[in-house]
C-alpha cells in the first residue's frame, strides 16, 4: 500500500510480471523514442534502491540504466563507501525509455510512468531509496523544491527512508571538490547513506537473535 493519495494503479504479483508489462505498454508517451525499454540493474533483493532520471544513449544501446559516464561515476560513489553496485543496490529510473534529444522527462511523462515506478518500489521493497537528481525527487516525492535544497535530507516516505542526492551528470559538470561543492556534499551524503545501511544490518542481526 503506497498510501500517498494516488488512485489505485496497476498491480502485479511479482517483478517478472511487472517487467513483462513494461515491455508491452500501451499509450507510453515515450514509445516513439529510444530503441528499447531500459528497466533495471543490480540485485532485486537489495535493501538499497536507486532511482535516476531516464536512460541516455549508452543505456538505450546496452539496455541497462546508468551504464554511461554518469553511471560510472555513480558506481564510483557507491564503491567509495564499499557498496557493491552488483550486490548491494537495485538501480532503476523514473522513466524507462530515452527521451528525445537527451531532454528531461516532462511532468506528464513522469506522471504516466509513476504507477509503474510505485509498483517497482513495492515489489523490490527496499528499506532505503536514493533519488538521484531533481527529476527523480520530483517523480517519487512530487517534491517541488530544488535538489540543492533537499539533497542529503532524509524523507520518510511510506515507511521507507528516502534521500535525494545530486545527479552524477551534474557532478561531471561541476568537478570541484572544495568544501561545500556539489561533489564534496555528495561524498558526505553517501557516507550518511552508508551509516544508515549499516544500521539496517545491526537491526536485522538483532531481529535474528
Ligand atoms: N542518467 C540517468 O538518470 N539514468 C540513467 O540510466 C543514465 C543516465
Ligand atoms: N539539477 C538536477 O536535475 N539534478 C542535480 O543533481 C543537480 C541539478
Amino acid at each position: 500500500m503506497q498510501g500517498d493519495g494516488l488512485p489505485a494503479g496497476p498491480h502485479f504479483q511479482n517483478l517478472p510480471e511487472l517487467f513483462a508489462a513494461l515491455e508491452g505498454l500501451q499509450g507510453d508517451p515515450l514509445a516513439a523514442h529510444g530503441t528499447r525499454i531500459v528497466i533495471s540493474r543490480g540485485d532485486p533483493a537489495a535493501r538499497l534502491m536507486l532511482i535516476g532520471e531516464a536512460p541516455g544513449a549508452e543505456e538505450d544501446r546496452l539496455g541497462q540504466p546508468f551504464v554511461g559516464k554518469s553511471g560510472q561515476l555513480l558506481d564510483q560513489i557507491l564503491r567509495s563507501v564499499d557498496l557493491d553496485p552488483a550486490r548491494d543496490v537495485f538501480v532503476t529510473n523514473a522513466v524507462y525509455r530515452r527521451p528525445p534529444d537527451n531532454r528531461k522527462p516532462t511532468p506528464e511523462e513522469l506522471a504516466w510512468y509513476r504507477p509503474y515506478l510505485l509498483e517497482m518500489v513495492r515489489l523490490i521493497d527496499p528499506r532505503i531509496i536514493l533519488l538521484v537528481g531533481g527529476v527523480a525527487a520530483l517523480a517519487l516525492l512530487t517534491e517541488k523544491r530544488g535538489i540543492t535544497q533537499i539533497r542529503g535530507q532524509w524523507f520518510d516516505w511510506n515507511g521507507r527512508r528516502v534521500m535525494p542526492i545530486f545527479h552524477p551528470a551534474y557532478l561531471l559538470r561541476n568537478p570541484s571538490r572544495t568544501p561545500g561543492s556539489p561533489k564534496a556534499l555528495t561524498w558526505l551524503d553517501i557516507q550518511e547513506v552508508r551509516r544508515a545501511f549499516d544500521h539496517l544490518r545491526v537491526g536485522d542481526a538483532a531481529d535474528a537473535t
